[in-house]
């Protein structure tokens, strides 16, 4: 872009920042079904990591989508900028020093690649929160499998709209097969040695 600068090496770096924070930061991405437990598990690991002294920021599909992201609908081209825009917000938190938790059904392999690529492969963790698709549907919390089957909401991922599991995950939780504690637990053992912070870091 002509005449943009972009500061990233400003005299505070986000080493200092997570000397000051005692973490090291980390993008946590949840993919999965709309149903398969992401928002639980997000506010879960939230909590804990609050508790054990991290700094951790959830983003949340449905709250990002009634802010910033309030234009976009579910079209692939208006995930993509949806995903887009959440990623760079990531990186900020990034370079900021804090975690952050992100809960996007982020549904095919070619937006979560945009992830990676906008945040950085080494800081990019990639949780595949794997239901299947049966017992999303059967729960149905929100209601929204009933209406996609009826034609009410269309592009409904899973449904009506393509859904690519990660191939290669750093992580796969089967929510489906497990409690909503076992899964925050198993999800922040994974986290802990990512986030640690050791004297060698200092
Ligand atoms: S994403 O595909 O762009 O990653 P995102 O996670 O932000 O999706 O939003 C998904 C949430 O929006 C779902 O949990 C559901 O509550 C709601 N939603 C409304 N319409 C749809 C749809 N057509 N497909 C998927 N989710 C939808």
């Amino acid at each position: 872009m002509e005449h943009i600068y972009p500061i990233f090496d400003s005299l505070i770096q986000r080493q200092d920042r997570e000397r000051l924070l005692r973490q090291r930061a980390k993008v946590v991405w949840l993919t999965g079904l709309s149903g398969s437990g992401k928002s639980t598990l997000a506010q879960q690991l939230e909590r804990q990591l609050h508790e054990e002294g991290f700094l951790a920021q959830v983003l949340d599909g449905d709250n990002i989508r009634s802010g910033i992201n309030n234009n976009l609908g579910f079209s692939e081209a208006d995930r993509m900028e949806n995903i887009r825009r959440i990623a760079e917000v990531a990186k900020l938190y990034l370079h900021t020093g804090v975690i952050t938790i992100n809960a996007f059904i982020s549904p095919s392999a070619a937006i979560r690649q945009l992830v990676r690529d906008v945040v950085g492969p080494t800081d990019f963790l990639e949780i595949f929160v794997d239901a299947p698709l049966e017992l999303c549907e059967q729960r149905d919390v929100k209601g929204l499998y009933a209406k996609a089957r009826s034609g009410v909401i269309r592009d409904f991922t899973g449904i009506n709209a393509p859904w690519e599991p990660p191939a290669q995950p750093d992580l796969l939780i089967p929510t489906g097969k497990m409690t909503i504690p076992e899964a925050t637990q198993l999800l922040y053992g994974f986290l802990l040695p990512h986030i640690q912070f050791t004297e060698t870091d200092a």
